[in-house]
């Protein structure tokens, strides 16, 4: 048996049961989980703003130990650290096979379970019944089974939050900035929302070296991170639009060159196409409620040859670029453990969840005995 924080209806607290999880199968393997962030994408899904079928354990930015492998499998061995990616490539759709596996159509990860839709978890008693792994990982779990393909080994002494974090918003923040938009040198770059997607999308214009990083929230804590982590500029912002688009403007001459939204509101959204100077890139990062739309002006975006760009996790080709991100992390370039303000236990996960509404704090982390 298991412990697993089980969503089973949208608004409802989620509550934490125990589980039996199944042995790994061939092309399987069962990792102990040493550490599970809390993503504001867990929020969307148990605050009901993305519909997800119930009942199914919660979590999907994850790092553990692998524990046991299935018969056959040599690509992992027991023992060895992992994190999760939350997107498992299915190989053969279109996006596939042009080698954009973040942009798969047919991934197993999409109907929470392994790829031949069998479930690895069920209730406990008399009667089980199948209870779904989020994104197939499930990471919010004292223990997990996943495919082989979503458990990627790490360079040694990771900081398991780390390597948590690695496993969502680092990848989607970091890779926004250096696989999606190709950030050059000295260009101009805001981030607006600063949770741990948008201060993974500081760190990733540090990276790249942009000239000026304008660092946007509500919350003026948030923008003192962000200067801590890289940022030039911090900009606090109220209800008033036009006073927010003014003040990028004027802090990066006009408008920046790139800018990232790493909130998912169409305010927000609408906010980033519209401070775009001539030339400029919005990439769309956050993700929204499943129905939202948004609109701009089209003429001068045609005319002024604005892009904009969607990013979903960062185009990460995990087992390649999670082990990239874990040694920046060690050769100090990625302070990712700078984005992790406290480790909580998993029975704290629904005050943890507040605190995410509110914007209180930075990245919270469960960690595992
Ligand atoms: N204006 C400015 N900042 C805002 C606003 C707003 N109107 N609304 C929210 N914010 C800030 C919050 O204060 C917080 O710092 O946006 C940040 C969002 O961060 P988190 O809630 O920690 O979210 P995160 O986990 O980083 O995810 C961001 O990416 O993957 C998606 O589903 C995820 O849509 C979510 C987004
Ligand atoms: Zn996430």
């Amino acid at each position: 048996m298991i412990r697993a924080a089980v969503f089973r209806e949208p608004g409802q607290p989620i509550a934490i049961e125990a589980l039996s999880l199944a042995e790994p199968r061939a092309g399987e393997v069962r990792v102990r989980m040493t550490a599970s962030g809390v993503c504001h994408s867990d929020l969307h899904v148990r605050d009901g703003d993305w519909p997800r079928p119930g009942p199914i354990a919660m979590g999907h930015e994850g790092a553990g130990v692998v524990e046991a492998v299935g018969p056959g499998v040599t690509a992992l061995r027991v023992g060895q650290a992992v994190a999760l990616s939350w997107l498992v490539a299915c190989g053969s759709c279109r996006a596939c096979a042009r080698g954009l596996p973040w942009a798969c159509s047919d991934s197993p990860s999409f109907g929470h379970a392994m790829p031949d839709g069998a479930t690895v978890l069920t209730t406990a008693g008399s009667d089980p019944s199948p209870v779904l792994s989020y994104c197939g990982i499930g990471t919010m779990a004292e223990a997990t089974v996943v495919p082989v393909a979503a458990a990627i080994p790490l360079p040694d002494g990771v900081d398991p939050a780390v390597a948590a974090l690695i496993g969502c918003c680092v990848s989607t923040g970091v890779g926004a900035v250096l696989k999606t938009a190709v950030v050059p040198a000295g260009a101009t770059v805001a981030v607006i929302g600063l949770g741990g997607v948008g201060l993974s999308c500081v760190m990733g214009a540090v990276l790249a070296e942009a000239g000026r990083i304008v660092a946007i929230d509500r919350v003026p804590a948030k923008l003192s991170t962000a200067g801590e982590l890289g940022a030039t500029d911090g900009l606090l912002a109220g209800d008033d639009r036009t006073a927010t688009i003014e003040a990028l403007r004027d802090l990066t001459d006009g408008g920046p060159d790139f800018v990232f939204e790493a909130i998912g509101r169409v305010p927000t959204v609408e906010l980033a196409i519209e401070s775009l100077p001539i030339g400029g890139t919005a990439v769309l990062v956050g993700m929204t409620p499943l129905a939202s739309r948004a609109s701009f002006a089209v003429f001068p975006f045609v005319d002024g040859s604005r892009r904009i760009l969607g990013s979903n996790y960062g185009f990460a080709d995990p087992a390649e670029d999670f082990p990239r991100y874990a040694q920046l992390q060690l050769d100090g370039r990625l302070p990712v453990d700078r984005l992790i303000d406290r480790r909580i236990a998993l029975d704290d996960l629904e005050p943890a969840f507040d605190r995410l509404r509110a914007g209180d704090g930075l990245r919270q982390v469960i960690v595992f005995d």
